[in-house]
């Protein structure tokens, strides 16, 4: 990045060692055993996940990123042209870039991601295709309330939130965290959200289960991440790489499975294991149009439109926020 353009701003809040540590003590506490996320994206995870969406099998960045290309008319049409687009976990920037092209009036664009790295890697690469914009990049947990800076708010915001990230969420958490946005938004701002869509099985499993194995890695390197950052000593081939569609509800859940009986220290605390012992990393839960919509509606958004790709493999949503009662009773 040119250190001195003003155009591009990166403002650190990452989440600290001690939170980290918190956060791992908590999930394996749980029973059965779990860990969050969030954590998967360190640098190297981060550039693994970037693999993942390279691999034959997963087709959903493929699928959105079709989408995506063919529907700049739409967007000029549904979005303010004086918003400014928040993207929730903007990685690679790979689709950040498809949907400027199209919104080239949008001139402010804001980002937040759990990567530093990833974050001014993409916000860099941005700058240099947009001269005109402004970019403003947060490192933060956007699983926490994040305040953007004063000018950002006080403009139209559509919000962003790609590659069917939101099913990452049980969908409790999933509408909980929509009604925030939702709360703090009004019906001239939106939401484009990505959404992988039920399908087969077989489909479905094979994309967490790439052939050359970096959905493995990848879920692997969460426990090398743990041993550098939380004092632990997890074997990392002590456990193998599982992912299995669960039809009902309509979920991949994608587990670590200890290969024998063991006892894994975090931070001085001991944690057993058994022989074949789940250890729960990540949920990707799979809506059909009809039920995003039905959860959209309980976290207080309206569809507006929804496109899908040739092979109705995802959907991509643009959603209004309700009027909220506040603003009702103004009327
Ligand atoms: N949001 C992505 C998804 O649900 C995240 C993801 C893809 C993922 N592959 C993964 C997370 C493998 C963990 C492991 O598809």
């Amino acid at each position: 990045m040119r250190p001195n353009d003003y155009r591009i701003q990166l403002i650190d809040r990452q989440p600290t060692r001690q939170d980290i540590v918190r956060e791992v003590l908590t999930g394996l506490s749980q029973s059965p055993k779990q860990l969050p996320p969030k954590l998967f994206y360190d640098n190297i995870g981060s550039d693994l996940f970037e693999a993942i969406t390279r691999q034959p099998e997963y087709y959903l960045t493929r699928a959105e990123l079709a989408i995506l290309a063919r529907i700049g008319d739409d967007l000029q049409r549904l979005v303010d042209p004086n918003a400014t687009i928040v993207e929730l976990g903007s990685g690679s920037g790979e689709k950040t870039r498809e949907l400027l092209h199209h919104l080239s009036r949008s001139a402010v664009y804001a980002a937040i991601d759990i990567s530093a790295e990833a974050l001014a890697a993409a916000l860099t690469t941005l700058g240099e295709e947009f001269p005109d914009h402004r970019f403003i990049g947060l490192a933060a947990d956007y699983l926490r309330p994040v305040a953007l800076p004063a000018d950002v708010s006080e403009r139209p915001q559509v919000v962003v939130f790609f590659g069917s990230t939101l099913g990452n969420f049980e969908p409790f958490d999933a509408v909980r965290f929509l009604r925030r946005w939702a709360d703090s938004l009004t019906p001239r701002d939106g939401l484009l959200i990505g959404i992988d869509l039920k399908k087969d099985r077989e489909r479905l499993t094979r994309a967490y289960n790439d052939a050359q194995g970096v959905t493995a890695a990848f879920n692997r390197n969460v426990l090398t991440r743990i041993n550098r950052e939380c004092r632990a000593d997890f074997d990392i081939d002590g456990f193998d790489h599982e992912a299995v569609y669960q039809s009902v509800p309509g979920r991949i859940a994608m587990f670590l499975i200890s290969r024998r009986s063991h006892t894994v220290t975090v931070a001085g605390q001991p944690f057993a294991f058994a022989a074949g012992e789940r250890l729960l990393t990540e949920y990707s839960y799979k809506y059909t149009i009809a039920e995003f919509h039905a959860l959209a509606d309980r976290a207080g958004w309206t569809p507006v439109h929804v496109w899908t790709d040739p092979e109705n493999l995802f959907g991509l949503h643009y959603l209004r926020p309700q009027a909220s009662r506040a603003t009702l009773s103004q009327v």
